[in-house]
């Protein structure tokens, strides 16, 4: 039978009891993570959010009732313990906290009894995650879980005490929505009341962010539940949350400053981590043509190097080739690996292919001089010899080539290098170069649509320099957007909004939509602006991404309470599910087959 809380109050948490407490009389409450019964002598470590801590009981301290209650603990059972905190008489365990003590206890209740666990309630669980999942609310007892979301819980604590400081108002923005611009898919909501009209979940409160500072709000920020209907990657999730902000009467030097200053601050104020500003900058084009990325990771080097010019004239066709058809021919330079197993390098080249790209071409100088090559057979030894030349390529090197458009070859050599530093242990953990990426291109080419479209979102500034020929050469416009980015993660992005209504029209133009398209979509945002809008900036940093990187995990679900797994689903609430058909008869739906 359980007992109460009755007349007891919790004096410590387990985790915090340390030798600076020997001779008080405390009482704990926690779980029971192991119980070992030595005949007179019964060792349980009880465990709460702040740690374990070992208690003893002997009849001779706690008396045969309470004794005998001590016999029946199993893990995972919920108990209250008062006792005496004592030196530890048996060997100090380093590897915990309170490790130097032990609890005599005094007096034993059996708050709540406890099945067997489906799996072992332990840090570095080896259970695997689906299992996990499923049984969520046993898996966030595990430490290493807790330990990420009481460092979420300090990162928001920090977050909100800077901006707070800065001169931020957090306002929160709805949920329940009109589509916005993001880009994503949306999440909709049927309505009840108005058959046939749906709302959408916002994919970020960018229109809404903008809007308060039509109203004045100057500086406003959120700590904002986001939602997209997107394919999940290892850093995506569905619903997700955004430090979201946005500043009047400023540029883009006062967004990346005040940003920068409240990453290191939370940086500094959660983990001890110094985080020397200002940050380093990079245009987007730096970014592209030396990382084959706009996130590069710029832990080590491995650069792209560009030999079109070189190869031009040379004899390999799938060379000349993809020159001719316009695009280019870039490799990287894997430094002392000209000796990798021909099994790995066929690896890599698979890895290639799944970018899009038909091959990759290696060149490995060998110790000798010689050459091992996919294409060598191709060449004179001249244009090898220049080839090489060109990659500062050097005995013990292997050379990696990717030849077709442009931006392909970017993003497979881009992915390559990340994937080869991975490999060859090149990636320091605990190494963080953040760093602004600027001067992204206004528009991207979109194939499916056969226009451009926001690289950003509709509502960002093009570099005034770049204005002249919005019209004229859209491809080369450079926006007032930037990223910041770290160890080849993008932490978050924001930009230099359009307060011009010229130049709004000029945009939607750009973009294709008609004046009446325009107002459709965005008509409120831009009707606002007839009324005197300040010019204004923001940014939204992921603070999942956030957390992951301070908690040094990879996996998103490790920062998120209750997570959703690839297919959108959630393994424990087994949501989403269907519903019962006076529901869906309500909001004036049929599910069809
Ligand atoms: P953006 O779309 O770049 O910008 O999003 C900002 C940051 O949000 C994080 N993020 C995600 N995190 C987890 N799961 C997802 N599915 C996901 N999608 C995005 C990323 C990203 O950098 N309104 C603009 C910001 C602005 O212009 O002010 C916006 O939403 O870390
Ligand atoms: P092939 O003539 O198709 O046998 O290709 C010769 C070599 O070029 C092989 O090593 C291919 O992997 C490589 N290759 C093929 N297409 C490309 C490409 N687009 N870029 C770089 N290398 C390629």
């Amino acid at each position: 039978m359980a007992e109460s809380m009755k007349g007891l109050r919790r004096t410590h948490r387990c985790g915090e009891l340390s030798a600076a407490n020997i001779g008080e009389q405390v009482t704990v409450m926690g779980w029971v993570q192991k119980q070992r019964n030595k005949g007179g002598i019964i060792f349980v470590d009880l465990r709460d959010r702040a740690g374990i801590l070992q208690v003893i009981f002997e009849e001779a301290d706690c008396g045969a009732e309470h004794f005998a209650k001590a016999e029946r603990l199993r893990s995972e059972f919920v108990a209250a313990v008062t006792g005496r905190v004592e030196k530890r008489a048996g060997a100090v365990n380093a590897n915990l906290a309170t490790g130097e003590i032990e609890v005599r206890a005094e007096s034993l209740r059996i708050l709540s009894e406890a099945e067997t666990p489906p799996f072992p309630v332990e840090e570095n669980s080896r259970t695997k995650e689906e299992l996990r999942l499923k049984y969520r609310y046993l898996d966030l007892r595990r430490p290493d879980l807790q330990r990420n979301l009481m460092l979420r819980s300090r990162m928001t604590a920090a977050v909100h005490a800077f901006l707070e400081e800065e001169g931020f108002l957090e306002v929160e923005t709805p949920i329940l929505n009109k589509s916005t611009p993001e880009g994503a898919r949306d999440y909709l909501v049927p309505s009840r009341i108005h058959q046939g009209c749906f709302y959408a979940l916002p994919q970020s409160p960018q229109i809404f962010k903008q809007l308060l500072m039509c109203s004045g709000y100057d500086r406003y920020f959120q700590i904002a539940r986001c939602f997209r209907d997107e394919d999940l990657r290892a850093d995506r999730q569905p619903e997700f949350t955004q430090i979201d902000l946005e500043m009047s009467f400023v540029d883009q030097e006062d967004v990346l400053d005040v940003t920068e200053r409240m990453v290191a601050k939370v940086c500094k104020e959660t983990v001890g981590l110094e985080v020397p500003l200002p940050l380093k900058r990079m245009t987007w084009d730096e970014a592209m043509n030396r990382f084959g990325s706009d996130k590069p990771d710029t832990r080590f080097d491995m650069e792209l190097t560009d030999v079109s010019e070189t190869v031009k004239g040379c004899g390999f066709g799938v060379f000349t080739g993809a020159l001719e058809a316009g695009g280019s021919v870039r490799g990287i330079n894997v430094k002392g690996q000209a000796e990798m197993p021909r099994k790995k390098i066929d690896a890599l080249v698979e890895f290639a292919k799944g970018y899009g790209v038909k091959g990759l071409a290696y060149l490995a100088v060998l110790p000798d001089g010689s050459y091992k090559s996919s294409f060598a057979k191709f060449m004179t030894e001249e244009e090898l010899k220049e080839l090489v030349a060109a990659m500062a390529g050097e005995p013990g090197d292997l050379l990696l080539f990717a030849a077709d458009k442009l931006k392909l070859v970017w993003s497979v050599l881009g992915a390559l290098r990340v994937e080869l530093a991975r490999q060859l242990g090149m990636l320091d953990p605990n190494q963080y170069n953040f760093l602004w990426v600027t001067e992204f291109p206004q528009f991207e080419w979109s194939d499916e649509e056969e226009r451009y479209v926001a690289m950003h979102h509709p509502f960002t500034m093009p570099m005034e320099e770049d204005l002249e020929i919005l019209e004229s050469d859209p491809g080369k416009v450079r926006a007032k957007a930037y990223d910041i980015v770290v160890n080849g993660m993008e932490l978050g992005g924001g930009s230099v909004r359009i307060f011009q209504d010229d130049i709004q029209e000029r945009m939607f133009q750009a973009l294709g939509f008609t004046k009446e398209q325009a107002h459709e979509q965005f008509g409120f945002l831009i009707d606002a602006f007839k009324y005197g809008v300040p010019p204004h900036a923001g940014l939204a940093i992921g603070l999942e991404r956030f957390v992951m990187l301070l908690a040094q995990t990879d996996n998103i679900r490790d920062v998120i309470a209750f997570p959703k797994i690839k297919d959108a689903s959630c393994l424990m609430s087994e949501a989403p599910g269907t519903v019962d058909a006076k529901q869906l008869e309500e909001l004036h739906l049929q599910v069809t087959e």
